[in-house]
């Protein structure tokens, strides 16, 4: 069924595993998470940026791709669409008008009184709709959306206020983590997020799951961390698939067979994301 990010990851925290969010960009991809997480009894959250919402047709024909998939793959893992990064309260309205059944509300470039006051009022909507919230302090580094940016950690009076006086469901602080393939090793800071979770004791969430190595994956997992963010490693792989295949054969123009592949590449790529979050087996 289609649901909200709240009880999904409160049973990771509670039970040591992570939800992945994979970040879709069409139908193809769609496919593919929705596939691998039924394969692995799942729960899986579908990410949409506000870019590749757009390059769907808007948030409206995401909400209806996805449901008619569930409905034709007889889905019975909890799947929940959240709005990834969302930049204002009105996108994030349109989101949730549109069945979005989790929305992230990105103040995190804003002076932290206005990231509050613009996560409050995110919170109030979305929470008579029974939609769940994420929020972010500090910076991820790295590529979104074209947009460079450079790495901030997170302040942890800053994490306490925002969840305690805006009341958000997961809390993604900035630690180390950047967008797109690292340079390097990342340098996640451990001592901050274990401080960050006993103050605010709400589900983490860590952005920039690409490339992260399993070693701190795990060390984030034990630390709180309920929610990993997936893209780049998907497009990476989807890609690569479909690049293969069109220099085997140069002559091929039907699309599902170029595509196909790269569906198949996407899926493969998430059910290894999930086995490695502890996922597997918690639907
Ligand atoms: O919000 C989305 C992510 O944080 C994805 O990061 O592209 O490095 O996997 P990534
Ligand atoms: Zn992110």
């Amino acid at each position: 069924p289609l649901v909200s990010m709240k009880e999904m990851l409160e049973k990771g925290k509670e039970n040591g595993y992570a939800v992945g969010q994979f970040n879709i960009n069409n139908l193809e991809y769609i496919q593919g998470i929705l596939q691998a997480a039924q394969e692995e009894k799942s729960p899986v959250i579908l990410g949409v940026s506000e870019g590749a919402g757009k390059y769907m047709g808007g948030y409206n024909v995401v909400v209806a791709m996805v449901k008619s998939l569930m409905d034709s793959y007889g889905t019975t893992v909890p799947v929940a669409i959240h709005l990834d990064h969302g930049s204002s309260f009105k996108s994030c309205a349109e989101a949730i008008h549109a069945g979005f059944t989790s929305v992230m509300i990105d103040g995190s470039h804003s002076p932290i009184e206005e990231n509050i006051e613009v996560t409050k009022k995110v919170v109030e909507l979305a929470h008579i709709h029974g939609v769940s919230v994420e929020a972010e302090v500090g910076t991820v580094g790295g590529e979104e959306d074209g947009v460079i940016g450079g790495i901030n950690y997170a302040d942890k009076e800053e994490c306490l206020r925002l969840v305690t006086e805006a009341g958000v469901d997961c809390l993604a602080p900035a630690l180390g983590s950047v967008h797109g393939p690292y340079q390097g090793e990342p340098n996640l800071g451990f001592t901050e997020m274990k401080e960050i979770l006993e103050l605010v004791n709400v589900p983490l969430v860590l952005h920039g799951g690409t490339g992260i190595p399993t070693k701190d994956i795990q060390k984030a997992i034990s630390l709180g961390t309920a929610k990993i963010n997936v893209n780049t490693e998907n497009q990476i792989s989807q890609t690569k698939a479909i690049r293969e295949t069109l220099a085997q054969k140069p002559d091929l123009y039907d699309p599902r067979k170029y595509l196909g592949p790269g569906t198949a590449a996407i899926k493969e790529t998430v059910i290894g994301k999930m086995r490695e979050f502890g996922s597997s087996n918690n639907a």
